[in-house]
């Protein structure tokens, strides 16, 4: 099957080209994201494939129905991008990749909390300018602290698998029930008693209109002075204003963040020629007790070989009239 991607870099290329030496799709890859502008490219293509921050509203899907596309093939997990009513209306499936390595984001969120914690990011640096002082370096133990899972799928259960390894408590809240939390000694609570009791919060539930701006100013002051937030999820979970006052007030006073609300105008591609103009995400980047990765917590070698499989399968699947276990629907 001929399949437009979007968005593509060159990483995507390799991975992709290489995987789809078993599937044998006809392969093109666009770096442009996908937007009103650029749909009309897919012309020709029977499925489009996209990423975490290509534009797929009700406008773009009307034009890529009449570029003759069938399927929108999601190369991640959410699709919070994705206006499905208007994908159906158009009669185009939409498949994703439910999980590739939840392993990955689950291990980076560790890798968030224990940068911000131990500071070996400023350690490193440190120690190449002659600086051996460790003034400024003082972290605490990660045992025995209490942190907060709010979601509790893949990617919070391997996370809470980690913390209590740590030795950490760990608290999760979450819409559905979990059977696997008390196996793991993870005590569910609701979202208060997480907010009160936790010194570290962390977000894995999906960006919904039920979860945006979850975290806000309400939500801020319920928490511990001194909690460490984590977002490896979705950018709009938090109310980053917010957060931004609650970093002034030092009622935070670690944030770590994968993910951000705006970070479609800046992810993924190197502006250190350009000017930033998102003010509020330069205010975050003013605070030295801030961390920000751009968007990499799933980018492990294991993840994009699982990506590029899965995806390449959700389209033979298509293609083959099979039954799609990864669609997505209304
Ligand atoms: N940073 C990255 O690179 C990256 C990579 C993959 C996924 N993610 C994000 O991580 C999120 C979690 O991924 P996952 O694989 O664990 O998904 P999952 O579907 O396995 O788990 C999400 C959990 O959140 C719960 N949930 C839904 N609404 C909720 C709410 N209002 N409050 C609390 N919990 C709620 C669900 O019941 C579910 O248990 C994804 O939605 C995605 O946004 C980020």
């Amino acid at each position: 099957m001929q399949i437009t991607f979007f968005n593509a870099k060159k990483y995507d290329q390799e991975s992709f080209d290489e995987v789809n030496q078993d599937f044998g799709h006809e392969l093109r890859f666009l770096e442009v994201p996908l937007d009103p502008h650029t749909a009309v490219l897919a012309q020709g293509a029977e499925a489009v494939c996209v990423f975490v921050n290509d534009t797929v509203s009700a406008e773009v899907l009307a034009l890529l129905a009449t570029a003759g596309v069938k399927l929108l093939a999601l190369r991640c997990a959410g699709y919070n991008n994705v206006d499905l009513k208007a994908a159906a209306a158009h009669g185009i499936v939409v498949v994703r990749v439910p999980a590739y390595s939840p392993h990955a984001v689950a291990e980076h969120t560790l890798a968030l909390i224990l940068t911000l914690n131990r500071k070996t990011h400023r350690a490193y640096n440190r120690i190449r300018e002659g600086n051996f002082a460790l003034t400024g370096l003082l972290g605490f133990d990660l045992y025995g602290r209490t942190v907060g899972l709010v979601g509790l799928g893949k990617i919070g259960l391997i996370t809470a698998r980690i913390l209590r390894g740590f030795g950490c408590r760990v608290l999760a809240y979450d819409v559905q029930p979990s059977a696997e939390a008390e196996a793991l000694g993870v005590e569910l609570t609701g979202l208060d008693q997480l907010y009160a009791e936790s010194d570290i919060v962390s977000l894995h539930c999906p960006l919904t209109p039920e979860t945006h701006h979850l975290i806000n100013a309400e939500a801020i002051a319920k928490m511990k002075p001194g909690v460490m937030l984590i977002n490896t999820s979705r950018g709009a979970i938090i109310d980053t204003k917010a957060v931004i006052k609650g970093l002034k007030s030092e009622k935070i006073k670690y944030l770590g963040l994968d993910v951000y609300e705006e970070e479609g105008d800046l992810f993924f591609e190197d502006l250190s020629n350009k000017v930033i103009q998102d003010e509020v995400f330069m205010r975050l980047l003013a605070f030295n007790n801030v961390l920000i990765t751009g968007h990499q917590a799933f980018f492990t070698t294991d993840a994009m070989h699982n990506i590029a499989q899965i995806t390449l399968q959700n389209i033979s699947d298509f293609e083959q009239q099979k039954e799609l276990v990864n669609a997505v629907e209304a």
